[in-house]
């Protein structure tokens, strides 16, 4: 029974995040204003409302068998679960549930014109989604499973929500190279929708806990599987006439053009107020934000700022520096990925005067790091 203290209301339907009820403070005789399941609201003296967020009790299981089919169990139902895959963690929702969808948008706080990456188990299941021509089989068969997307022209008779695909006629597709999404994937059955699990231009997140630190209370259960491997987000393909590479990411542009035995194009720069409908509506100019400013290419360390070093070399001003990480001293690329966004985060909980990088180069995952250090430095 609930009584007119103030506290927190939990909502019975594990899918509304954040959903706000009212609740009746007692009146001066402090009498309880009502009680759930026992009188009825009616009967209850409403005078003052006071606003009572609630939020859903967010599990978080150990990967294993148990969190697989938790994980499966809560996807069938409408609900979020945010899992690892190899690049960050995502928060995945049933892909042919609209509301969960729509529920998933309001957990992240993501604006609804973004489309998803539906992911799947296998490559039976991705066709069953999308149309691959002879060039996405080739990438596919390459590179699946693994940290890559390809945007593909939807079957006509496409399970996925037009909500997750944001009204267009293509979808991405991923089969992620991550023994516990595979579990899961396999566990539920079908094809499941995952954002990074973070909110909409936060970092995203590498380990559970950072999932845990922008969506708890907003979802219902994180499987924890560790840190992961790759560290940013997958590369994205476009398989149109001329492929296109939307986005960079976990695997280098490099490897993707020695398969197809031709250059990727890049798609014109957009911004946030380019309301044209866009190739890669979320390549928006200011993501993957840190509340600090960012300061690229640095050569120096001024008093109280923050570096993010790459390599061997030592920037002056280092010594007055408010913190120091190195993505790697060795200067590979492959393990910067790995740690950058867990080091913007670990640096920014500092709350230096603006966070220096030193310049990194564009090659490789350099090209993905860039990216992202680019939409992280946009002044907001
Ligand atoms: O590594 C990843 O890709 C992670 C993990 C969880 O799989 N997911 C991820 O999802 O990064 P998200 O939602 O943060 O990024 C998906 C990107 C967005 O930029 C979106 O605009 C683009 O994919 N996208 C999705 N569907 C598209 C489509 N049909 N055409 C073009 N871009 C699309
Ligand atoms: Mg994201």
């Amino acid at each position: 029974m609930i009584s007119g203290r103030s506290g927190r209301i939990r909502t019975c339907d594990p899918c509304v995040p954040n959903a706000v009820l009212y609740r009746a403070e007692p009146h001066s005789d402090k009498r309880p204003a009502y009680s759930v399941g026992c009188d009825a609201p009616q009967a209850a003296e409403l005078r003052n409302f006071v606003p009572v967020k609630t939020g859903l009790e967010t599990s978080i299981l150990p990967a294993g068998q148990a969190g697989a089919e938790a994980a499966a169990r809560i996807l069938a139902a409408g609900g979020l679960v945010a899992f690892p895959t190899e690049t960050v963690y995502g928060l995945g929702a049933d892909a042919a549930n609209a509301t969960a969808i729509a529920h998933l948008y309001a957990a992240k706080g993501r604006p609804a014109f973004n489309p998803l990456i539906a992911h799947v188990a296998d490559l039976a299941a991705a066709r069953r989604i999308g149309r691959f021509d002879p060039r996405a089989s080739r990438l596919a068969e390459a590179f699946w499973p693994g940290p890559l997307t390809l945007v593909v022209p939807k079957t006509d008779d496409c399970p996925v929500a037009d909500l997750a695909t944001a009204g267009l006629d293509t979808v991405a597709i991923r089969i992620p190279a991550h023994p516990v999404a595979e579990a899961i994937l396999r566990a539920f059955g079908g094809a499941v929708v995952a954002p990074s699990a973070n909110i909409s231009g936060h970092v995203s997140p590498t380990l559970a806990a950072h999932v845990e630190s922008d969506l708890a209370g907003r979802i219902d259960l994180i499987v924890d599987g560790g840190p992961v491997a790759v560290g940013v987000e997958s590369t994205i393909v476009g398989c149109f006439e001329a492929p296109i590479l939307l986005r960079p990411g976990g695997l280098s542009r490099e490897r993707i053009e020695a398969v197809l035995g031709m250059p990727l194009v890049r798609p014109p720069v957009q911004n946030e107020s380019d309301d044209s409908q866009p190739l890669a509506p979320g390549m928006m100019a200011s993501h993957y934000a840190p509340r600090a400013n960012v300061r690229l290419d640095a050569r120096d360390v001024a008093p109280g700022e923050a570096l993010l070093a790459f390599g061997p070399v030592r920037l002056p001003g280092l010594e007055v520096a408010a913190a120091v990480m190195n993505l790697s001293a060795t200067a590979d690329l492959d393990e910067a990925a790995a740690n950058l966004f867990g080091y913007l985060r670990a640096l920014d909980a500092k709350a230096p005067n603006a966070i220096a990088v030193m310049t990194i180069p564009e090659e490789g995952l350099g090209e993905a790091i860039n990216d992202r250090l680019r939409r992280a430095s946009v002044a907001r």
